[in-house]
This record gives C-alpha cells, sequence and structure tokens, in this order.
C-alpha cells in the first residue's frame, strides 16, 4: 500500500520511519517532508498542506492507499474531510472534530457539558468585560487565545497587570491573529505534574498509548519560555495503570462519546495534555493529533505494525487490536536539539555534523525535525527544533545516559538542548 505523511516535523521523521517498516508498505510520501524522511526511503513531494487540489491529483496518480496527517493545521482546515470526501483513506479527524484543538473555547464547552475534569473558566468575546474580571481574579490566572497559536497563545499571568496585558495583546493587538484572538478564555492556573496521554480513536473504540512526559520550557528545570516540547520520555512511571484506567473513564470516554452524539465523531489521536494536581487529574488543552516530540519516544517502543493500526483506525476497524498492541519493554527517552535563539527568532542553513555517528550507536535513531539537504547535500538546519535524538534503554536512566551519548556526537552553529530530560521521573527513585 502506497502512503502519503503530510508535515515535516520530527513527529512526522518518526511516523515516516515507522510506516516504512511495515510488510505492507509500498511507496512512501511525505509532504513536504525532511531531510530525514528523505534518508529513510520516502520520497518527499513540494506540495503544501494548503494545495489541496494538487494533493488530490497526487494521490490518485500515486494510488495512495492511506493519507496520515501529522500536523493541527491542515486538520483544522478540513483537509480529511476534502480527502475522505474524494474516496481516499485518511487517518485524522475531520474539521468538526479538530475543533476539540483548534477553539479552545469549544474543548473546554464540551468539557463542561460531558463533566471532563478541567480548570473553571470564563469565556470573553470582548476585551472590556474581560478585563473588568481580570480585575477581581485571584492570582495566577492562564489567558488563552481562542484559535491555534502554535503553541503561543497560551499566558500564565502572575498579577492583574499581567492579565491585562494578556488581554491587550491577543485580543487588541491581535497578536496570535485576528480569528485565533477574538475570542479567549480564562481560566485558574493549575499546579502539579504534566502527562501527555494519547489514545487511538475510532468509532467506539478508544485505545490510550503508554503514557509520556514532555518538557515545554527551553531550559533546564522548566524555566524560560515555553517551546513545542524540548525532550519526552515514554513510558511515563507517574502515568500508573489505575491513572490511565481512571482517564480512559472520566476524560476519554465522555469526551468521545460527547463528540459522537454532537454529530462531530472523532477519529485519529486523541492527546489529552494533562495536568496532575493535588485535587486529581485536570485537562489542560485536547490535541488532535500525535504529539511531537512525543510521538518520536511512543514509536521508537512500539512493536505492532503501525500502518495496520493506522489503517484500522481509518476503517473504524480499531477494536480487532484491543489488548493486542505490543511495546518493547524498555523505556525511550528523546532530547531535542534546537537553532540558537528558539523559541525566538533563529537562524537557517547551519550545516550539522555527527549525525551518522549518532544514529550508529544501538538503540538510537536521530529523528529530523528542521532540516533540509543544501545546496552541497548536506544536512543543514531549517527550522526552530532540529533533531530529536531518541534512545531506548533497559531502564530510564540507561535510555537517558544512551541519548545524550548520541547528542554528544552532533553539532551544529548555535546548538542548544535541554541535559534534564527524564529527570522528573528520575529523582523521585533515588
Ligand atoms: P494549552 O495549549 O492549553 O495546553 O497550554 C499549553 C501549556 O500551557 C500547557 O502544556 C501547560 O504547560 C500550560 N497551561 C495551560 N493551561 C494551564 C493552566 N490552567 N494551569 C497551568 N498551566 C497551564
Ligand atoms: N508536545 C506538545 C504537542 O505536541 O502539542
Amino acid at each position: 500500500m502506497n502512503v502519503l505523511v503530510i508535515g515535516k516535523g520530527g513527529r512526522e521523521h518518526a511516523l515516516v520511519w515507522k510506516l516504512a517498516r511495515s510488510a505492507r508498505a509500498g511507496r512512501i510520501f511525505c509532504a513536504p517532508g525532511n531531510a530525514g524522511t528523505l534518508r529513510d526511503g520516502a520520497t518527499n513531494v513540494p506540495i503544501d498542506h494548503t494545495e489541496t487540489d494538487k494533493l488530490f491529483r497526487f494521490c490518485t496518480k500515486e494510488a495512495i492507499g492511506l493519507v496520515v496527517i501529522g500536523p493541527e493545521d491542515p486538520l483544522a482546515a478540513g483537509l480529511a474531510d476534502f480527502l475522505r470526501g474524494k474516496g481516499f483513506k485518511v487517518f485524522g479527524p475531520s474539521k468538526d472534530a479538530a475543533r476539540v484543538e483548534a477553539s479552545k473555547v469549544f474543548a473546554k464547552e464540551l468539557m463542561r457539558h460531558a463533566d471532563v475534569p478541567t480548570a473553571d473558566f470564563r469565556v470573553f468575546d470582548h476585551s472590556g468585560p474581560a478585563r473588568t474580571y481580570v480585575e477581581t481574579r485571584d492570582y495566577p490566572v492562564v489567558i488563552k487565545a481562542d484559535g491555534l497559536a502554535a503553541g503561543k497563545g497560551v499566558i500564565v499571568c502572575k498579577d492583574t497587570n499581567e492579565a491585562l496585558k494578556a488581554v491587550d495583546r491577543i485580543m487588541v493587538r491581535e497578536e496570535f491573529g485576528a480569528r485565533a484572538g477574538r475570542r479567549i478564555v480564562v481560566e485558574k492556573k493549575l499546579e502539579g505534574e504534566e502527562l501527555s496521554v494519547l489514545a487511538l480513536v475510532s468509532g467506539r473504540t478508544i485505545l490510550p498509548l503508554p503514557s509520556c512526559q514532555d518538557h515545554k520550557a527551553v531550559h533546564d528545570g522548566d524555566q524560560g519560555p515555553n517551546t513545542g516540547g524540548m525532550g519526552a520520555y515514554c513510558p511515563a512511571p507517574i502515568g500508573t495503570a489505575e491513572l490511565i484506567a481512571e482517564l480512559e473513564r472520566e476524560v476519554f470516554v465522555p469526551t468521545v462519546h460527547a463528540m459522537k452524539r454532537g454529530r462531530f465523531p472523532f477519529q485519529g489521536v486523541l492527546y489529552a495534555g494533562m495536568m496532575l494536581t493535588n485535587q486529581g487529574p485536570r485537562v489542560l488543552e485536547f490535541n488532535a493529533r500525535f504529539g511531537d516530540p512525543e510521538t518520536q519516544p511512543l514509536l521508537m517502543r512500539l512493536k505492532t505494525d503501525l500502518l495496520d493500526l493506522l489503517e484500522a483506525v481509518a476503517d473504524e476497524r480499531l477494536h480487532e487490536f484491543e489488548d493486542k498492541v505490543e511495546w518493547d519493554p524498555r523505556p525511550a527517552v528523546c532530547v531535542v536539539l534546537c537553532s540558537g535563539g528558539y523559541p525566538g527568532k533563529f537562524d537557517t542553513g547551519k550545516p550539522i555534523t555527527g549525525i551518522a555517528d549518532a544514529d550508529a550507536l544501538p538503540d538510537v535513531k536521530v529523528f529530523h525535525a528542521g532540516t533540509r539537504l543544501d545546496a552541497q547535500g548536506r544536512v543543514a538546519t531549517d527550522g526552530g527544533r532540529v533533531l530529536a535524538v531518541t534512545a531506548l534503554g533497559n531502564d530510564l536512566a540507561a535510555a537517558k545516559a544512551r541519548a545524550y551519548e548520541a547528542v554528544k556526537r552532533i553539532s551544529f552553529v548555535g546548538m542548544h538542548f535541554r541535559t534534564d530530560i527524564a529527570d522528573k521521573a528520575l529523582k523521585k527513585k533515588t
């Protein structure tokens, strides 16, 4: 079966790498892909996800049997509906279902309606009432732009002044776009440890995957501004079997049922970003797709054929895989290497050395994110998050040690990364 993966990040490289290992995989294409998807046998296709007619013609010409949509933007724009409407098999939710990620107001109202535990909140569609409200709050609060903002539309405010500024930035100055900032959610800041719980969802079946922990802040010790994610490990010991069962019952089942009742059933990966508070787990956000970088350590551990699994989701046959998905028992740790300046401004085009040396280590895989081949055919930086160095180990400490050993072999001008990925779990053990 020929497969088309949409996207160009580390997540998509991991998807391509794993799909290519399927006995049933024919040709694998990635639009637009990166230097890593190319190296792992995919044909990169220079079509943007907004060029929907071109994608349709490409899928027809190459007899694509399954389209796997990685990022949120094409899902929110309705690419899954469009291609399904043309008769193609697609892994990923409809535009209506993807609102669970694309609109924070939608997600919060769905959670309230379905009685899913989340922070108390208010929605505002005018800056005046929002200002009045934040003047009377207990602090800290979190203010969120309604729409997609590449992970940047969430502002933690420690006092009234910061909250007034956040309202202004989102609603008046429209820093995250006019649409994303038309409405805001104001909610209490929750304290605790974060956990990413992803589940495959199709028809009536919900299949939770091993939980992961992401590291959002740019610097060690969770300091500095938030990024797309600086590293992750899987499984997260804090995500015990009891907790995952509780989340299935209290979060996934009511959410998936409410979406079905609302006539926008979810199909794909539903990702619950959880905060484990003293009062119990609370949903911070939903994503309608695989996480990045969570997917890299997840797929490093997956033993089941990914093409079979994703196709079963698209076919509404996921129940066939209940209790049958196999995982490598060893944990995986993923360290993201970033361009100098990221998550702020950064340069691209810096040649990268040492990837092959790092890849040569046992149980190490270097997933590419922002990379491309330069005019001389060298791998060069092409984004903020550049590489996701991922390793398996007999235990979490060994996986971490191996990932950082691989990191040592790689270099490019301006490269920076966190040195404490997985430490939250490791420190608890000692
Ligand atoms: P979101 O896009 O809503 O998940 O927000 C992105 C990140 O902001 C989350 O992963 C958390 O780190 C943080 N965040 C969001 N909402 C809250 C909250 N109510 N309390 C504390 N942190 C939050
Ligand atoms: N790692 C966070 C995300 O994928 O949204």
